[in-house]
């Protein structure tokens, strides 16, 4: 059995209660935050100040998703704030590879996200620069969507671009992943698994983490 990085979204958490959802997945692997600003996504979640106060309450690195225009003018902000990935989305970006050094030279690692319909191509020549890729499987702005089942084919396109620029690069996937089609898209070459709904929605978050992480 292939094993995956499991990295809940604090998306479908209790936003009343955020730190003590914090603590019920510690035995996660990454933090995702998804950061919304209403006009690159049609959603509002949270900025920096929520994340730097969250930081003091969780040992998990954290795995910053930005769907927000203008990424460049906040990076510093979410580096600031404790995030140890930053993600922006290569639609949302004019200067995709000024903005991944910006997130390098905060000390951040880097990565690029792409929406359902963008092609792999478009990250071709930024590929020396990233350090993850995250494949949203579902149009970015709302938790609980159902997995668009032709990302799977994307998924394997992305893993064999990974191997045949011998990059580092993590393979990320974002958005109606569960219990039940866990297995075809670690098969399909993920490394990381982002889960909203599937974990926070469950009365039991770290027993749903470790079911995905088993992949019981
Ligand atoms: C969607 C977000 C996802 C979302 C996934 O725009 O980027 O991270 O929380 O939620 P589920 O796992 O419920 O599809
Ligand atoms: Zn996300």
């Amino acid at each position: 059995i292939i094993t995956a990085k499991i990295a809940p979204s604090l998306l479908a958490a209790d936003f009343s209660q955020l730190r003590e959802q914090l603590q019920q997945i510690e035995n996660a692997d990454y933090l995702h935050l998804d950061v919304m600003d209403g006009s690159y996504v049609p959603n509002m979640t949270f900025g920096p100040v929520v994340i730097e106060d969250l930081r003091d309450f969780s040992e998990l690195p954290f795995d910053t998703h930005l769907m927000i225009e203008n990424p460049e003018d906040f990076i510093e902000d979410f580096a600031e704030a404790g995030s140890d990935i930053i993600t922006f989305h290569e639609e949302a970006a004019l200067h995709s590879h000024r903005v991944l050094q910006q997130i390098k030279n905060e000390g951040c690692r880097a990565g690029i996200s792409l929406n359902p319909h963008t092609p792999l191509a478009n990250i071709k020549y930024l590929m020396p620069e990233l350090d993850m890729i995250l494949i949203m499987s579902v149009n970015p702005g709302f938790g609980g969507q159902s997995f668009i089942p032709v990302m799977r084919e994307k998924i394997s396109a992305a893993r064999d671009m990974i191997e045949r620029h011998n990059s580092s690069a993590e393979l990320a996937v974002d958005g109606g992943i569960k219990l039940d089609n866990v297995d075809e898209i670690v098969d399909a070459g993920a490394d990381v698994i982002v889960a909203g709904s599937a974990i926070f929605g469950k009365e039991n978050p770290a027993e749903a983490v470790s079911r995905f992480k088993n992949r019981v």
